[in-house]
């Protein structure tokens, strides 16, 4: 049983409190760390003081009050002096002259908000995807003089399930060095389950953008089989469910694109820093023309009956199924897309309440309307009544549907009377 008084650290700053340091922060101020919690956005601040998050996660509201209750979490604006600091700012890309390059400067803000503070035998660990060597470069940066220990530690928790696998998931730390490492894994072994695994900063940076990148590339192949499968009259769907059956086979789902903070974004990481990343080059880009390919299965539909004035009800724009994330969703594309091309559209997602485009309620967004596009899976749209699919039949112009996901009653709606068209289908 591990004891609190051993510890060598005992009052930690968390630096960016969104869907990961939020959480992060929390657990370790409910396993006996005094934790101050750190975001430049003062909103973000006031709304967790108040309990009103604007992050969507089972249990994190409660997490948060019991650890600002307990008096271990305290959240402001401003770093303090700390025994260590975990870095969860945002890594968007950016494009320079048409290539990728991972956005560091919220990180190197983060990293000069905390220098002034910075004491012998601090521990600083940078939790935010980063392509590797970024970890090794800040180490040399802050390393003048002091003694300080830097490790790497990702994050590979899934959104809906964040608390959950905070603690079940298995970790990777890289320290810069076997101390630094060391020091990492206690704070981490206070509340994870899963096994804890040492190595070096690089190799874990790299870990981290290689599990990405492994999903995008099984994700593009699997978008690659359902362009292949709907020229030859094949259900993409029933194959790879059969192609599965092999012991060693295990293809993903075709969808309308990738989206999400993490799986459409890390890899260009890859692609920034090495000339032979072709495949995962290659597999990106063919996961962003998922969109425009679902674009012109509407535009197929539309036109096969001649219909004029087009209106297109939008099933879901969170990025995946059951969250209320929009990040880099695959929905924005497919929406400036059809606009562009003089479809009005309407878009209904029960989980999401801001978007950059207005939001209706499912009788709003059905009405009049002539094809509804599938393009989250959200559990809600798996379970629609036969009662209600009538209610929509009802209130829409034309009956079409098409599912990107494969996720809704098909032989139900066709009963109803709608056309189901599946991304994929061979149809
Ligand atoms: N969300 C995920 O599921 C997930 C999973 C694995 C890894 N990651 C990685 O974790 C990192 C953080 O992701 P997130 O989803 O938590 O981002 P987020 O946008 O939800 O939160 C980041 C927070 O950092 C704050 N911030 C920005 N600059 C700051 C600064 N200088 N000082 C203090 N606060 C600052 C922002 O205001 C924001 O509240 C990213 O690198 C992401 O790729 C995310």
């Amino acid at each position: 049983m591990e004891n609190k008084d051993n510890r060598r650290i005992k009052k930690i700053c968390v630096i960016g409190l969104g869907y990961i340091g939020l959480p992060t922060a929390s657990m370790l101020a409910n396993h006996g760390y005094y934790v101050v919690g750190v975001d430049v956005d003062r909103e973000r601040i006031r709304r967790i003081k108040n309990g009103n998050l604007n992050i969507k996660e089972p249990g994190l509201k409660t997490l948060v009050s019991g650890a600002i209750n307990s008096g271990n979490l305290k959240v402001k604006t401003t770093p303090e002096n700390a025994d260590a600091y975990i870095v969860c700012v945002p890594t968007p890309v950016k494009w320079e002259n048409n290539s990728p390059k991972c956005n560091l400067s919220y990180i190197y803000s983060a990293i000069e908000s905390i220098k002034p503070y910075l004491r012998d035998r601090n521990l600083i660990i940078i939790e935010s995807t980063v392509p590797p060597k970024t970890t090794e470069r800040i180490y040399r940066y802050l390393n003048d003089g002091r003694k300080i220990y830097m490790a790497y530690c990702p994050e590979r928790v899934l959104p809906g399930k964040i608390l959950k696998e905070l603690v079940e998931n298995d970790r990777i730390i890289g320290g810069v060095n076997k101390e630094s490492a060391e020091l990492a894994r206690e704070i981490y072994s206070s509340f994870v389950d899963g096994n804890i695994y040492l190595t070096d900063s690089t190799t874990a940076e790299m870990v981290k953008l290689m599990e990405n990148t492994y999903r995008d590339v099984n994700i593009a192949l699997a978008n690659e089989f359902a362009k292949i499968c709907e020229e030859i009259n094949v259900n993409v769907w029933e194959a790879i469910d059969l192609a599965n059956k092999h012991p060693r086979v295990n293809i993903l789902n075709p969808g309308p694109g990738v989206g999400g903070h993490c799986i459409s974004v890390d890899p260009w990481f890859i692609v920034e820093i090495s000339k032979n990343a072709k495949l995962i080059r290659c597999a990106r880009e063919l996961n962003n023309s998922m969109p425009y390919y679902v674009c012109d299965l509407v535009f197929k539909e539309l036109k096969r009956r001649e219909i004029e004035n087009p209106k297109v009800a939008i099933f879901g724009v969170a990025y995946k199924g059951n969250v209320e994330d929009t990040r880099e969703s695959p929905g924005k594309n497919i929406i400036e897309c059809l606009t562009s091309k003089g479809v009005s559209v309407s878009i209904y997602d029960p989980y999401v309440k801001t978007f950059e485009y207005p939001l209706e309620s499912l009788k709003e967004c059905v009405t009049k309307g002539d094809v509804i596009l599938v393009i989250t899976d959200h559990e809600d749209f798996k379970n629609f009544k036969e009662e209600e699919i009538r209610e929509i039949y009802d209130l829409m112009r034309n009956k079409i549907v098409i599912d990107t996901r494969n996720i809704l009653k098909h032989d139900l709606w066709r009963k109803v009377g709608f056309y189901v068209k599946l991304l994929g289908d061979g149809k």
